[in-house]
C-alpha cells in the first residue's frame, strides 16, 4: 500500500505537512481577501494615502521614484522570511508558537520585509511592499492573526546621497565594495555599521526620519505628537521605532533603520546604502478613523463600509459605531495533563483553537488564573473569554453552545480536564 503523507492544500497547491505544520483552515480562509486592495476598506484608503505621499514626494525626471508591489504571494519560504534578513536560527520570531507554518520550509509571511531581498536582487532601488501578514498572537481589540503592512526600501549611491559633497564617502576606507567579503561588518558601535562612514549613516538617518515624519504629518496633520525610540532588528542597524501620541498613550506605528550591508551585498547593489521601514496599516487606520475594534476591518457590512465611501481619500472621517452590542463573558478552567505545566502550556495554541471554534465572535481571551494544587500538584489554568458579535446581540444560549464546543475541542487537542 502507498505510504500516506498528510498534505496541506493552499490555493490549489499541495504542500507536505510535517511537525511544523500549524496553519489552520481558518487562517487559510483569509488568503485572497486582500483588504488592502478592497474599495472602501479603511486599510485600502490608508494604503492609497501612503502610496500617494511617496509618489508625490519622490520623483525622478517626473516619474515616481518608488515602485509599488501590493500583490506578492503571502506564502513564502523560511529563507525569504528569515535567512535572507540575517535572522538567527534561534531567534524567537521563528518559533512555531509565533508563526503560521505550512511546513518547516514554508510559512505565511510574518512581515512584508520577507520580500526585501528578492526585490533588491531583481534590481529595484526604491520600492514599497504592501500586503497581508500573519502572526500568532493574543486575542483582543487591537490584535488579529492577519494584519497588513507597508514596507519600504530606499537605496542611495554615493552620487545621489552626496551630490553636494563629492568629497564624502558611503564606506570606510577598509571596506571595498568590489571585495565585500574581505571585510567583516559589525554592529557593535551603536551609531553605525562598521563598513559605513558616520556621515553617510547620519544623512540616511536624517532622510529616513524626515520622510517618515512627513508621512505622519500628511496622514494625521501637523499637530500630532511623536517620538523616536531606539530599537533592534536583525536586518537594520541602527534601528528605531516611531511612536505617536494617541488617546493618552504612546502607540508604536513603525520600525525602521539602515539596512544591514550584508543584505545589500548578497542581493546586488554593493555600492549603495539603504534605509528600510515597515509600518502597520491597522494601527494607523484605527487611530485615523477612531475604529475601536480590529475585527471591524473584516466587516462586509454596508453600515461599516459606506462610512469610508469617500470621493476624497484625504477627507477627515470619524467612524460612528452602527451600534454596540452587549458583551458576554464565560470562563474556561482546566487541569493540564501531567505532561504539561502552567509554564510550558502554549497560550497561542489555545488562542488558535478558540479562534477556530469561536470565530469572529470572540472579542478577547485573557489568562485569568494559574494554579498548582498544593496536595495533588496538579496544574490548572483559567482563561476568560469575552464574546461579542459586531452586528447583533448574542443570546446566552448561543454563547453557551460555542463555549461548550471550545471546551470539547480543548479536551481533545490538549488532553486537559475541564474543571
Ligand atoms: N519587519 C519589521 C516588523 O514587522 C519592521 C521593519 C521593517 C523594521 C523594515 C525595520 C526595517 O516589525
Amino acid at each position: 500500500a502507498p505510504k500516506s503523507v498528510s498534505t496541506v492544500q493552499i490555493n490549489q497547491k499541495e504542500f507536505v505537512a510535517d511537525d511544523y505544520t500549524n496553519v489552520t483552515p481558518k487562517i487559510i480562509s483569509y488568503l485572497g481577501r486582500n483588504l488592502h486592495l478592497q474599495k472602501d476598506n479603511p486599510l485600502s484608503i490608508v494604503r492609497q494615502r501612503i502610496v500617494n505621499y511617496f509618489y508625490k514626494s519622490f520623483t525622478l525626471r517626473g516619474n515616481p521614484a518608488f515602485s509599488v508591489y501590493d500583490n506578492l504571494s503571502p506564502i513564502v519560504t523560511t529563507k525569504q522570511n528569515f535567512d535572507d534578513l540575517l535572522i538567527p536560527l534561534d531567534h524567537p520570531s521563528r518559533a512555531k508558537s509565533d508563526c503560521y507554518y505550512v511546513n518547516k520550509d514554508v510559512l505565511f509571511r510574518a512581515h512584508m520585509t520577507a520580500h526585501q531581498s528578492e526585490l533588491l536582487r531583481s534590481g529595484l532601488d526604491n520600492f514599497l511592499m504592501i500586503g497581508d501578514v500573519y502572526r500568532r498572537d493574543e486575542i483582543d481589540s487591537t490584535h488579529f492573526p492577519v494584519f497588513h503592512q507597508v514596507d519600504a526600501v530606499r537605496t542611495q549611491r554615493k552620487e545621489e546621497l552626496f551630490a553636494d559633497h563629492p568629497d564624502l564617502e558611503i564606506f570606510e576606507p577598509a571596506f571595498d565594495p568590489e571585495n565585500p567579503h574581505k571585510f567583516t561588518n559589525t554592529i557593535t558601535d551603536p551609531s553605525k555599521q562598521s563598513c559605513h562612514t558616520l556621515e553617510a549613516t547620519k544623512l540616511m538617518e536624517a532622510q529616513l526620519k524626515n520622510h517618515l515624519i512627513g508621512l505622519v504629518h500628511a496622514l494625521f496633520g501637523k499637530d500630532v505628537k511623536h517620538r523616536w525610540v531606539e530599537a533592534y532588528f536583525p536586518f537594520t542597524h541602527p534601528s528605531w521605532e516611531l511612536e505617536i501620541f494617541y488617546e493618552n498613550n504612546w502607540m508604536e506605528v513603525l520600525g525602521c533603520g539602515i539596512v544591514r550591508n550584508e543584505i545589500l551585498v548578497s542581493a546586488g547593489p554593493n555600492n549603495s546604502i539603504a534605509y528600510a521601514f515597515g509600518l502597520g496599516l491597522e494601527r494607523l487606520a484605527m487611530a485615523l478613523y477612531k475604529i475601536p475594534d480590529i475585527r471591524l476591518m473584516w466587516s462586509t457590512d454596508s453600515g461599516f463600509l459606506t462610512q469610508f465611501q469617500e470621493k476624497d481619500i484625504d477627507a477627515k472621517i470619524t467612524y460612528k459605531p452602527v451600534s454596540s452590542y452587549p458583551q458576554c463573558k464565560n470562563d474556561i478552567s482546566f487541569w493540564l495533563p501531567p505532561t504539561l505545566s502552567i509554564d510550558t502550556f502554549m497560550s497561542n495554541d489555545f488562542y488558535d483553537l478558540v479562534r477556530d471554534i469561536g470565530g469572529d465572535i470572540v472579542e478577547q481571551v485573557k489568562l485569568k488564573d494559574k494554579f498548582v494544587h498544593p496536595k495533588t500538584k496538579k496544574h490548572s489554568l483559567c482563561y476568560s473569554i469575552m464574546y461579542r458579535h459586531l452586528e447583533r446581540t448574542l443570546t446566552q444560549a448561543e454563547v453557551n453552545e460555542v463555549h461548550k464546543a471550545i471546551e470539547k475541542a480543548a479536551v481533545e487537542a490538549f488532553n486537559v480536564v475541564i474543571r
